[in-house]
């Protein structure tokens, strides 16, 4: 049977790679490395860079072009559906043809695999097309712990409940009933289209990056200063990557 080995890299800085994460690699026969165009060509280039690095044998790699998704119009999860399916069967054909029956194939996943991630869906997808696979998950370091540690804050005031959620979700308003929110995959800005209330925002981008960025302070008094220079960063890196806790400030 062939394997899967399913690695968290960490968020940007490759330093994030846990003692487990190397090891993985180490065991694989072949590296699948997501090409996902130019935009996120700087992402590409940091997972080439820890393959450079912390791989001591040698090991095919083998580039999995991603299909882009059509425009999320009504039916998002219809949109996202049809797109994870032509990622599974991009998959199915590469496994096939690049891993041999009994080795070990390893997929690079930024981050951690189990937050805001396809990639453990898109393999129960081709395990149910038919192709015999097992696979194995090695946690990394989110976007969201290196969020939190950068500000050096917890991400949850004591005995209290910590929501994950997108800026999808939250351009609805800020949850009713919570009062720590991180928000991940905001490229439209919620936060500055929210009523600031007593909200507070620790915001971080390109975390872990020598180009990253932190700002915090009262949304009402930071929302335009986070657009402005979110703004400016995008333009001239090409592409941003941004996540943010939202917290209710204590009376
Ligand atoms: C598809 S999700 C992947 C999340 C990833 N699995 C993780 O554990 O962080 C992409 C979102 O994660 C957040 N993100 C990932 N890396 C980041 C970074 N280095 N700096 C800021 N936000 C990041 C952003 O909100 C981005 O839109």
């Amino acid at each position: 049977m062939r394997k899967l080995l399913i690695v968290g890299i960490g968020a940007g800085d490759p330093d994030h790679m846990t003692v487990q994460a190397i090891r993985a690699l180490n065991r694989a026969d072949v590296v699948f490395l997501p090409d996902k165009g130019e935009e996120k060509a700087a992402l590409r280039h940091l997972r080439e860079e820890i393959c450079a690095r912390f791989i001591e044998k040698p090991c095919k790699t083998v580039t999995v072009e991603t299909p882009q998704r059509a425009p999320a119009a009504s039916d998002y999860r219809g949109v996202v559906d049809d797109w994870h399916a032509r990622i599974a069967e991009n998959y199915e054909r590469l496994f096939r043809a690049e891993l041999a029956e009994g080795q070990h194939g390893a997929l690079l996943v930024w981050g951690d695999p189990a937050l805001y991630d396809s990639t453990l869906r898109i393999v129960e997808r081709v395990r149910a097309s038919g192709l015999a696979l097992d696979w194995e998950v090695i946690p990394g370091i989110s976007s969201v712990q290196v969020l939190a540690a950068r500000h050096r804050i917890a991400l949850n005031r004591i005995g209290e409940p910590v929501m994950i959620t997108t800026g999808r979700k939250l351009a609805a308003g800020f949850p009713a009933g919570q009062d720590s929110v991180v928000v991940m995959l905001d490229g439209e800005q919620a936060f500055a289209r929210i009523a600031p209330g007593d909200l507070d925002i620790y915001w971080g981008a390109y975390l872990g990056t020598p180009d990253e960025i932190l700002i915090a302070g009262r949304l009402a008094d930071v929302a335009g200063e986070i657009e402005q220079v979110r703004a400016q960063a995008r333009q001239r890196h090409g592409w941003i990557m941004d996540t943010y806790l939202l917290r209710r400030r204590e009376a």
